[in-house]
């Protein structure tokens, strides 16, 4: 049987930093405020010039070298984003330029802050399919680009940065599963309205209905954890470590409450890295990887919720 088992990990962050004083310069907010009611502190920002497919090459070239991998080694390529460099060619097909290694298909996954989810959930399938021996799954975001910084009610959470793992053949889990959600029907509570076939929209930054979009974000992920430990029949106890989507730092807090968790078991980047959309989980895992938290063999649990809306979650064993 084949299993896709991550193989090594990588990030990258942007070297400009915006923190919550500087926000206060620009917006009538309060360190205070946001702290509290984010968990924020600052957040990385790309420099003039600097794209979603850099940021996506550094991560990837650190994730490269965890797996002891070649660029040229790689059956496929996924990003998964919502700032891409352009309409197209996607971000994957740039990064693979800038990889120098042609041939692999390549492709974006747009899901918004679940896109890394997602992503993680068709390599998978791949790999399972004997298609794919290692797949590159990359979240890369510079949602500053995007981000109205008169909005006071959701400018204070958006930061940008890039995590990748490396999916590889395995006779051993791996990624035990992954479940993936959409419901359509709320594009007005989260949404950039502007679009190349929307042409006659102007609106190209983010709006969304926080409290709305907050309260529908807590009570979704609380059943894809239900479905996921349901589905492997597991219980809560299991799971070794939270890496969630670093949305607000309350919803973590919820979705550790749900699984009986303390939060010295989850993840928690939102401090420094903000809400980085679909890099956020990524990201979470190389900083756990890297320091030691997250050991092979111990069992995880990423969910996210975003724009769509979307959901989902991966059972991943390290
Ligand atoms: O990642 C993808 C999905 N996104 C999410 O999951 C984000 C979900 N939403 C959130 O994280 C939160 O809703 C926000 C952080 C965006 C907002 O926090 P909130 O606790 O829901 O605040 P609110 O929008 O309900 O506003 C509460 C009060 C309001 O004042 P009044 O009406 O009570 O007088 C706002 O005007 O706080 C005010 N407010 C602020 N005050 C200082 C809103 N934004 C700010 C601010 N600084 N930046």
């Amino acid at each position: 049987m084949n299993y896709a088992r991550v193989s090594g990990t990588g990030s990258y962050l942007p070297s400009g930093v915006l923190t919550n004083a500087d926000l206060e310069k620009m917006i009538d907010t309060s360190d205070e405020w946001i702290f509290e009611r984010t968990g924020i502190r600052q957040r990385h920002m790309a420099a003039p010039g600097e794209t979603t497919s850099d940021l996506a090459l550094h991560a990837s070239r650190r994730a490269l070298d965890a797996a002891g991998l070649q660029a040229s080694e790689l059956d496929m390529i996924l990003v998964a984003t919502t700032t891409p460099d352009q309409i197209f060619p996607s971000t994957a097909c740039l990064l693979q330029a800038k990889l120098e290694v042609g041939g692999c298909p390549a492709l974006d996954i747009q899901a918004v802050c679940s896109g890394f989810v997602y992503a993680v959930g068709i390599a998978d399938q791949f790999i399972r399919g004997g298609q794919c021996r290692h797949v590159l799954v990359v979240g890369a975001e510079t949602l500053s680009r995007i981000t109205d910084y008169t909005d006071r009610g959701n400018c204070i959470l958006w930061g940008d940065g890039a995590g990748a793992v490396i999916l590889s053949r395995s006779d051993e889990p791996g990624v035990i599963s992954t479940h993936l959600h959409a419901d359509g029907a709320h594009r007005s509570l989260l949404e950039v309205p502007a679009g190349p076939s929307r042409n006659d929209v102007t609106d190209d930054k983010i709006r969304m209905e926080g409290r709305a979009v907050f309260k529908v974000a807590v009570n979704t992920l609380d059943q894809i954890v239900d479905e996921t430990l349901k589905h492997n029949g597991i219980g809560k106890g299991d799971i070794d470590w939270l890496v969630p989507h670093q949305a607000n730092i309350r919803i973590i807090q919820a979705t550790a409450k749900k699984l009986a968790m303390s939060m010295d078991r989850v993840v928690v980047t939102i401090e420094t890295h903000g809400n980085t959309s679909a890099a956020s989980i990524p990201l979470a895992l190389d900083v756990g990887v890297r320091d030691g938290r997250i050991k092979p063999g111990e069992l995880i649990l990423t969910e996210a919720f975003g724009g769509g809306f979307t959901w989902g979650a991966n059972l991943i064993r390290m």
